[in-house]
């Protein structure tokens, strides 16, 4: 690369003083003093100096910023304080935010002039995950929580994705969640609080992937460890084999008393997609089903990263699958097929196998009729358990 440029991009100065300051014998390249711009050296092996200081060569930076509340994600605004205003004039002029907060957004901001992270890190292919603290004013029960979970509609082409929400405390008028999403749709959070009838009034960003907040004060910025940035390079690549790996490997096993606190955190989280499941009386008498169950071997669950993340009761004496349930964040990585196969080598598969489930077309319901479907179930007759309407399906020997 010329000498110029190699200068330029370190930040010496403009092109037009680097170019000065070259010619005024200010840089030395492996101990010689050089006074040509265009003269070539080897960013990586040479020996530059500048002004007596050996340089090392840099061209990709990242920072990040706690953006306080009141100042807007733009690299330029007319009205509006930026948060390019926020670093110092010494710093490159060439970093651009990494996606946007809002105004009234504070948080974690990534900023950078590394075109191909921003690109990774924005792509929704990638579906990096980014974690909010969200206070809302509003009301919330489990059956919204699981709604944001599973994904809502705001009103574009398609419901959000699959999130995890935790419900850190309630009080008279609202609450505060912590939520995360794998897309950046605009004003996502809000849009998804609106979804379920609240409205945030205060909303920070904790996380983007790997990268934490932590307890940089609000309106500092600092430049990333290189172990972040690594961390961030390699972290699309290490979901995605996460999520292949999943599909592999995850070992189905039989449920053990001490799983039952998580087990029953997973069937909390979908209960209202159970009918039968509505009150806090069923749920306890459920968890006493399923440590029965437990005893008798006919239990499954699937952990991954030591958290439970699919659960199926099946029962020998009746041929029969209770009851399938897979965490919202895990759906469609196979989890139901490993536990619905292993279920079946249980069972008796000289005789009928059955199996009931929502009806088609019923909003109410996410049920896995496809998947039944797929191992060969049939469509049998329509009925009712605990006073909701469903369907039976059966596996014919
Ligand atoms: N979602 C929002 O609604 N606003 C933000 O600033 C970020 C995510």
């Amino acid at each position: 690369m010329r000498l110029d440029k190699f200068l330029c991009d370190l930040q010496i100065g403009s092109r037009s003083s680097v170019k000065e300051a070259i010619k005024n014998g200010m840089i030395t390249v492996n101990g010689i003093c050089i006074k040509m711009p265009n003269f070539k050296v080897d960013k990586d092996h040479d020996c530059i100096t500048y002004k007596g200081e050996q340089l090392t060569y840099q061209s990709l930076y990242y920072y990040i910023l706690h953006k306080p509340a009141g100042i807007v994600t733009a690299t330029k605004d007319c009205h509006d304080k930026t948060v390019m205003d926020l670093l110092p004039q010494a710093i490159r002029k060439d970093l651009f935010p990494v996606g946007r907060l809002d105004k009234d957004t504070e948080g974690l901001l990534l900023l950078t002039n590394d075109g191909m992270l921003c690109h990774n890190l924005l792509s929704p292919k990638k579906h990096i995950e980014k974690t909010y603290y969200v206070e809302c004013t509003g009301s919330i029960n489990s059956d919204k929580l699981s709604q944001l979970e599973l994904g809502v509609d705001i009103g574009d082409d398609k419901p959000t994705l699959p999130a995890r929400v935790k419900l850190l405390s309630t009080h008279d008028t609202g609450y505060i969640v912590e939520l995360t999403i794998t897309e950046g749709r605009f004003h996502q959070v809000k849009r998804m609080i609106a979804a379920i009838e609240g409205c945030v009034s205060y909303l920070k960003r904790l996380s983007i992937g790997p990268l934490i907040l932590g307890d940089l004060p609000k309106g500092a910025y600092r430049p990333l460890t290189n172990t972040e940035v690594d961390c961030l390079k390699n972290y699309p690549v290490i979901i995605q084999q996460e999520r292949k790996r999943s599909n592999y490997t995850m070992d189905v096993l039989f449920g053990i008393p001490s799983d039952i606190e998580q087990w029953m955190k997973l069937v909390k989280r979908v209960s209202w997609n159970f009918p039968g499941l509505e009150t806090e009386e069923s749920i306890e008498e459920h968890s006493q089903t399923v440590l029965e169950f437990m005893s008798k071997k006919q239990a499954l669950c699937i952990k991954y990263n030591h958290e439970i993340v699919g659960v199926l009761l099946f029962s020998r004496s009746h041929n029969m699958i209770c009851c399938l349930a897979v965490s919202p964040e895990y759906r469609c990585h196979g989890i139901g097929s490993a536990l619905l196969t292993k279920a079946l080598s249980e069972l008796d598969r000289s005789k009928s196998i059955c199996v009931s489930t929502f009806r088609e077309n019923d909003k109410k319901g996410i049920a896995p009729r496809k998947l039944y479907k797929k191992f060969g179930f049939k469509e049998a007759e329509l009925i009712k358990e605990f006073g909701y309407p469903n369907q039976k399906f059966i596996l014919y020997p």
